[in-house]
């Protein structure tokens, strides 16, 4: 049996991976320091995979985590932007470094494929649109600049050491066990809550922004396929569907029969006005073409939030 390690495999994409590695026959491994994973989110595998608490920062963790694993989907990070602007040094010493830190015990433990969760984030305000994987990198955060040092630290271990690495430019992933109790946390996440409250919806500017959400399954797809081809580079992985924040709203209020009008309050600075994905290139190169429709992804997460209470 193959066996896989999951860094920040207790987290809301990670443990959705874990699940699907299961089912397909893998040996799974986690390392996680539950910083913002829980291990309730791995309740459905528990007893089947090997669950590692440690920290990516922990050379001692990292190369107990990589011992005898064939491939790497390297999910750990400080996810929030906003925490990265408060702590730029604390969330590099996770993102950047620690990533750095997977790739050297990786390389000395011969993982054959290391597949890593970077972000839309490092193509910052640049206008063009579909974003597309040659465009130039604007990044606007440090957690977008981390994310950016961390794929050019893969493709330089590609480059020296032979290890091969792929990319994957998540753009706003969305699906059950989201947590939406931060302000930064998957919008969809925060408007679900407080619709099923009965709450209006904060909205940040005319709400004309736009961005291109994927649900999780496609996702978890997507790094399957990453991690079982041999095509090395970034890759973007989006639905190519451009959805306006107020439509977003509209969608949600009439799934819930939520009946609030959104407060908008004044514009965040730095906030990107317009995102989507090109997707020829995931579709051409690693066969990904997502398969959730938007309104099914959003039906079957408020499935889940309605059966989970807020935060759990
Ligand atoms: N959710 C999105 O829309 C989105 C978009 C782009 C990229 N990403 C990336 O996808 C990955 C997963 O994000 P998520 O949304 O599931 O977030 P998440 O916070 O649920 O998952 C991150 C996991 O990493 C763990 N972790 C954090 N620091 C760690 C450390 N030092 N050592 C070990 N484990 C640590 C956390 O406990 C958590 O389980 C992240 O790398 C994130 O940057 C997510």
């Amino acid at each position: 049996m193959e066996t896989v390690l999951v860094t920040g495999g207790a987290g809301f994409i990670g443990s959705h991976l874990v699940e699907r590695l299961v089912a397909e026959g893998f040996a799974v491994r986690v390392l996680d320091d539950l910083s913002s994973g829980r291990v309730e989110h791995l309740a459905a595998v528990r007893g089947r995979i090997e669950f590692l608490e440690g920290d990516i920062r922990d050379g001692d963790d990292v190369r107990r985590a990589v011992a005898g694993c064939t491939r790497v989907f390297h999910l750990a990070a400080v996810v929030s932007v906003q925490k990265t602007v408060e702590d730029p040094l604390g969330s590099a010493a996770v993102n950047e470094m620690g990533s750095l830190s997977l790739l050297e015990a990786a390389r000395a433990a011969g993982v054959r494929r290391v597949v890593f969760a970077s972000s839309s984030a490092v193509y910052g305000d640049d206008p063009r649109l579909p974003k597309r994987e040659d465009h130039a990198v604007r990044p606007r955060s440090p957690y977008a600049v981390q994310k950016l040092a961390a794929e050019h630290y893969l493709s330089v271990y590609e480059g020296l050491f032979g290890l091969s690495t792929a990319s994957l430019r998540f753009f706003n992933v969305f699906g059950p066990r989201q947590d939406p109790s931060s302000p930064y946390s998957g919008v969809i996440s925060i408007f679900l809550t407080r619709a099923l409250a009965d709450e209006a919806p904060l909205i940040y500017g005319d709400g004309g922004q736009t961005r291109d959400f994927i649900y999780v399954a496609d996702v978890v797809e997507a790094l399957l396929r990453a991690s079982r081809s041999t095509e090395v580079g970034v890759f973007n992985v989006g639905t190519g569907r451009e959805v306006d924040i107020l439509t977003l709203w509209r969608e949600i209020a009439a799934l819930t029969g939520c009946g609030r009008s959104p407060r908008h309050l004044p514009p965040r600075p730095g906030d990107i006005r317009r995102s989507v994905a090109a997707i020829d290139e995931a579709a051409g190169r690693l066969g990904f073409v997502p398969q959730v429709p938007f309104e099914e992804g959003l039906s079957r997460t408020l499935a889940w939030y309605r059966r989970a209470p807020a935060g759990s």
